[in-house]
């Protein structure tokens, strides 16, 4: 299964130094399916991540604040995964800033930044992280050299390897190339969430992986005329496989990170990367309202 998975979604070289399988995994949904509970049975959680790594995804994407109650993504990988394949690439966020309670406080500066990366390494049990995205509040508009300054610091001390950035506009993106090469872009994409095709677009030309977060978007489910139902049932497979092989068809640097606490979820999202879509099927779903 692992070569099937490897085969159907050949290595992206994220960074120019670590190969990774295109379907990642999201690691959010894996305490709690809804971020305000209940808790998942942490055994369930733990046999999804055992399951994503047997069928060759290496691209986890987690991070601190990713908690319910006293279960964490970050200790569920560590508790299922470590010692780590010495392919997995696990990338984090920083940025937010989140109370025990599970309240949101106000977006970090550079000193919670530097906490939120040693948090993270702690919980994981790693030296040093693959790639740190700075997770920007979406639509802000400050400038962020101080705060991506602050992570191209732990980079040149040696505690993250690659850098990236998430809800990021392509202002943002070339500010913080002139601070720092980012290897990734992590937005909101997917089908029905298409609009400013500009980073994608930036990210394709320059070979940075785009990372879309909420690529399934199960919350807006269409009506089954519509033509991706139509076509999940063309393929015999499920819309949300269609959805995840749309998203990785718009360009060759989209590395999608399904999240899901489901192992069959997974194993159907997985089975994307395997699916290509015919010419006809992309000119019908591009009619999709977004
Ligand atoms: N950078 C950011 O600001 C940001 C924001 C949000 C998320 N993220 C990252 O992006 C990842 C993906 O986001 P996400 O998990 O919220 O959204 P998503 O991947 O778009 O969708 C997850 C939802 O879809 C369901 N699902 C998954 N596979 C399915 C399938 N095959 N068929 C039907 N339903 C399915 C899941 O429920 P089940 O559990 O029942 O499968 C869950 O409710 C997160 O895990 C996180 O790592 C980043």
């Amino acid at each position: 299964m692992t070569t099937i998975h490897r085969k159907a979604s050949p290595a992206f070289l994220l960074g120019g130094d670590l190969p990774v399988a295109r379907m990642g995994f999201g690691a959010m949904r894996l305490p709690a399916r809804e971020i305000a509970g209940p808790a998942n049975d942490p055994e369930t959680s733990a046999a999804v991540l055992r399951r994503a790594v047997e069928l060759g995804v290496n691209h986890i994407d987690t991070a601190w604040f990713y908690f319910h109650g006293g279960l964490s993504a970050n200790d569920l990988i560590r508790r299922t995964l470590h010692p780590y394949p010495e392919d997995l690439v696990l990338a984090a966020k920083v940025g937010p800033v989140r109370n025990p309670d599970g309240s949101w406080g106000a977006p970090a500066g550079p000193r919670e930044l530097a906490a939120g990366v040693h948090r993270t390494l702690n919980e994981l049990g790693r030296d040093r992280l693959d790639l740190v995205y700075l997770r920007l509040q979406p639509d802000e508009d400050g400038s962020l050299a101080e705060r991506f300054g602050a992570l191209a610091a732990l980079r040149d001390e040696g505690l993250i390897r690659h850098l990236g950035l998430s809800n990021t506009t392509t202002e943002q993106l070339a500010q913080a190339q002139r601070i720092a090469p980012v290897t990734a872009v992590q937005n909101q994409y997917g089908l029905f969430h298409r609009q400013d095709p500009a980073v994608l677009d930036a990210c394709t030309r320059q070979g940075i992986a785009f990372v879309p977060f909420f690529s399934l978007e199960t919350l807006g489910r269409p009506e089954p005329a519509d033509p991706l139902n139509r076509i999940a049932a063309r393929h015999g497979v499920s819309p949300a496989r269609i959805k995840l092989a749309w998203t990785m068809a718009q360009s060759p640097v989209v590395l999608p990170i399904p999240g899901t606490s489901s192992v069959a979820h997974l194993e159907d999202n997985i089975a994307a990367a395997g699916l290509r879509l015919a010419k006809g099927d992309l000119a019908e779903l591009a009619t999709v309202p977004h």
